[in-house]
């Protein structure tokens, strides 16, 4: 059995299912024990008693007495039965029972099954039975009282179980949601923590929940403290290898040979390569959220790279987005992601487009360019730290290291977002996006 389609009438999140989980159960004893108990025991009770009443009328039927010596006879005060005459047109028809009466279609029955010579009953509210018999001279009407034929106001049964029904589930919905908060506070400090954000968080809850807090807890701790080593060694690292190489320019400026020159520029090409380790050991925790409108500062970022001289150009903002007065990311690490994503449309094609779209939940900067794209096999590989592909391609472009894509990636990552490489239906090239959820 595939019970796949089920699925997709299943509440989606903690509490619906919840809810389900706790009404379903209720409503279902409910339902049964109503319909048990009215079947059996009302049913039973009913027809017994109307039974015995059936008796003591047919007793008095079968008399003989006219109607009017019937009403004042010994009999009807004892069995406490009123009998009067009635008009003929007072006499109704059909049986009759108020819709919420669910004994009186039994009453009605187990009356018309012992009783001769009856024209209808009435069951007009929770007081009385009134039942019509037809003598040689006109109809007559008998009355008792409601009780004695069936248990009193059945109905209030079921409206004391729906009443304590729905108390109960108030009560148990104020418990559970207790319950479920801090599987949700959870769930919300991991999708903070995801996102380069830490919010406080302490663990609470039932056991489990508390177990898997802790876990939590003690993972973000340790990734944190993981983090803060890869970037205390990489500067230092860097760092460390800074003052020598400031030694061997100066000493190089000292050389007088033809060599020199192919020797300097290793070096700077080494410190170059220094400090972008440094940058990328400072990671995206560059500098503190702050409202930013993206599309201002996108617009900054393109006419700096313009005026150094790039072929880059910004076609279009579009959307009002998450409002024009700003979103919540870091300024600085935002404009070096865009940077990179710029400075490599330029560098391995000519010219650049970038566009900026502002969804009500996401902010997508598209940089665009006419190069030879990456294949679409590569562009995962293309993200990661320290990969260069295609290195024969590169060459004559000068020496990247590798790392403009994956700090890039690393940036989005931390606002909750991702780079995504896809190909240029205007320019033919790549197209990178950077997305962000802030
Ligand atoms: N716009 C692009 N068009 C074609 N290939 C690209 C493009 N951007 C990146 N690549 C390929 O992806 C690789 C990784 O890019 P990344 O920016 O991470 O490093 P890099 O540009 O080589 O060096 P760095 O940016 O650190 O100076 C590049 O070496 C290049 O082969
Ligand atoms: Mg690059």
């Amino acid at each position: 059995m595939d019970f796949q389609w089920l699925k997709s009438y299943m509440p989606g999140s903690l509490y619906g299912r919840a809810i389900l989980i706790l009404l379903l159960p209720v409503i279902s004893v409910l339902l049964v024990v109503s319909v048990v108990f009215v079947q059996r025991h009302f049913d039973g009770v009913t027809s017994q008693m109307t039974t015995s009443v059936s008796r003591e009328v047919r007793l008095m039927l079968e008399s003989g007495l006219p109607p009017e010596e019937l009403a004042t006879s010994q009999m009807a005060q004892t069995l406490l039965i009123q009998v009067e005459r009635v008009a003929p047109e007072a006499v109704p028809q059909e049986d009759s029972w108020q819709w919420y009466d669910f004994t009186g279609p039994i009453v009605v029955r187990e009356l018309r099954r012992f009783v001769p010579r009856l024209l209808s009953v009435q069951l007009p509210d929770d007081d009385f039975v009134r039942m019509y018999f037809l003598y040689d001279d006109g109809p007559v009407q008998m009355s008792l009282d409601r009780r004695r034929v069936s248990a009193s106001n059945p109905h209030q049964l079921l409206v004391n179980m729906v009443v304590f029904a729905t108390l109960m589930t108030m009560i148990a919905y104020v418990y559970l949601r207790n319950q479920l908060r801090p599987i949700t506070r959870l769930a919300r400090a991991a999708e903070a923590f995801g996102k380069g954000r830490r919010v406080d968080y302490r663990p609470a809850g039932a056991v489990e929940v508390k177990a898997a807090g802790q876990a939590f807890v003690e993972m973000r701790d340790r990734i944190e403290r993981q983090i803060e080593q890869r970037t205390l060694m990489l500067s230092g690292v860097s760092h460390d290898l800074r003052t020598p190489l400031t030694r061997l320019k100066l000493g190089l400026s000292m050389i007088d040979a033809d060599e020199r020159v192919d020797m300097e520029r290793d070096v700077e090409d080494m410190e170059r390569l220094i400090t972008e380790f440094l940058d990328f050991a400072r990671g995206a925790k560059q500098g503190e959220m702050e409202k930013v409108d993206p599309g201002v500062l996108v617009t900054q970022i393109v006419q700096d790279a313009a005026r150094a001289g790039n072929a880059v150009e910004l076609i279009r903002i579009d959307g009002q987005g998450p409002s024009r007065d700003g979103v919540m990311l870091r300024r600085d690490a935002v404009r070096r992601a865009v940077e990179n994503l710029i400075n490599n449309a330029v560098r391995y094609g000519n010219t650049a487009e970038v566009s900026v779209q502002m969804q009500p939940d996401a902010i997508v900067i598209c940089v665009e360019d006419d190069g030879p794209g990456i294949p679409e096999d590569q562009r995962d590989e293309a993200l990661k730290p320290f990969s260069r592909l295609d290195k024969s391609r590169n060459q004559n472009l000068g020496s990247g290291v590798g790392l403009g894509l994956a700090i890039a990636a690393d940036i989005a990552r931390n606002h909750g977002g991702a780079i995504v490489l896809g190909e240029s239906e205007r320019l033919g090239g790549l197209r990178a996006e950077f997305q962000i959820t802030p």
